[in-house]
């Protein structure tokens, strides 16, 4: 190839992809991180939850809302969400990404979990709560083994808690029930878990509830700093990703459902006022 024919590469914002409202809880710990960056965060509101949906269209809302990312510019896209990285992330790295831009990169949030789990666990016996979609993929059982062998991992589906989460239950009474009824699933699966990861990113908006009912001395792991740490950390070592990030300090809030609606429940959580502006995939 000559070089009049190389294009240069695209400059922009990191992109930030959830089904909802989940990867706020991601983005949160990013902005904190890294507040000098410019974001867009986008919640496929719309059509969540993904994670009782099958391999096939959580394969393909995913991809939309990469290409949709990056039409706005973003060099780089974080799946904030377990399902999408569970069952999207690998196809559009592997498949989809060297036909649209090879020179554009799509990050999920299971590898770097798994990664901080054996840092985390001293019995290493680990439990991890995710969507059923997660918890059928094994994704993580297979990520946990791969990196730290000996390791016994023991996953339980929550199908409720998402749906708690973008509906504005989170913090109602109801919530309780189902809350303490998968903890004690998932506990009751092994006396030697000292560790209970949140492997859905909607969870730590139940953060009070899920620490109601887990006893003290068992940790409760939030990914929101593992990916904010994780995220510094692959920026440090690819100096050419991190130069194509442009850093105005701005975020936009994209959404595929109701703006006002978002808007309102993203302000509650994140550290400024939010106003978001829908969009359609
Ligand atoms: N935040 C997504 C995750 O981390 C939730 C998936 C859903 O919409 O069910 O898995």
């Amino acid at each position: 190839m000559t070089s009049e024919n190389t294009q240069p590469p695209q400059s922009g914002p990191i992109g930030v992809f959830d089904s909802g409202y989940g990867g706020l809880t991601i983005l949160r710990d990013i902005m904190r991180r890294m507040p000098g960056y410019d974001y867009v965060y986008l919640g496929d509101n719309a059509r969540a939850p993904y994670g009782t949906r099958s391999f096939e269209l959580v394969y393909r809302f995913t991809l939309q809302a990469v290409r949709y990312l990056f039409s706005r510019g973003c060099p780089l896209v974080i799946l904030a969400c377990n399902t999408a990285s569970a069952k999207a992330l690998r196809n559009i790295q592997q498949r989809d990404l060297p036909g649209i831009d090879p020179s554009r990169r799509v990050l999920g949030v299971i590898r770097p979990t798994a990664e901080a789990v054996g840092r985390i666990s001293a019995t290493g016996h680990v439990g991890i709560l995710g969507t059923q979609g997660t918890v059928a993929s094994g994704s993580y059982d297979i990520e946990v083994a791969k990196l730290h062998p000996g390791f016994s991992t023991y996953t339980h589906a929550c199908p409720m808690w998402v749906p708690l989460v973008e509906y504005g239950e989170a913090t109602g009474p109801g919530a309780d029930y189902f809350v303490k009824k998968d903890v004690d699933a998932l506990l009751a699966m092994s006396p030697g878990i000292d560790t209970v990861i949140l492997g859905c990113t909607h969870y730590p908006m139940l953060i009070d509830k899920i620490r109601r009912y887990v006893p003290a001395g068992i940790n409760v792991v939030s990914q929101g700093r593992i990916v904010a740490d994780s995220l510094a950390d692959y920026l440090r070592r690819h100096p050419e990703m991190e130069a194509r990030l442009t850093r105005g300090g701005t975020v936009s809030y994209l959404t595929t459902e109701n703006a006002d609606k978002f808007s309102a429940t993203a302000s509650a959580f994140m550290d400024g006022a939010v106003r978001a502006h829908t969009i359609t995939l």
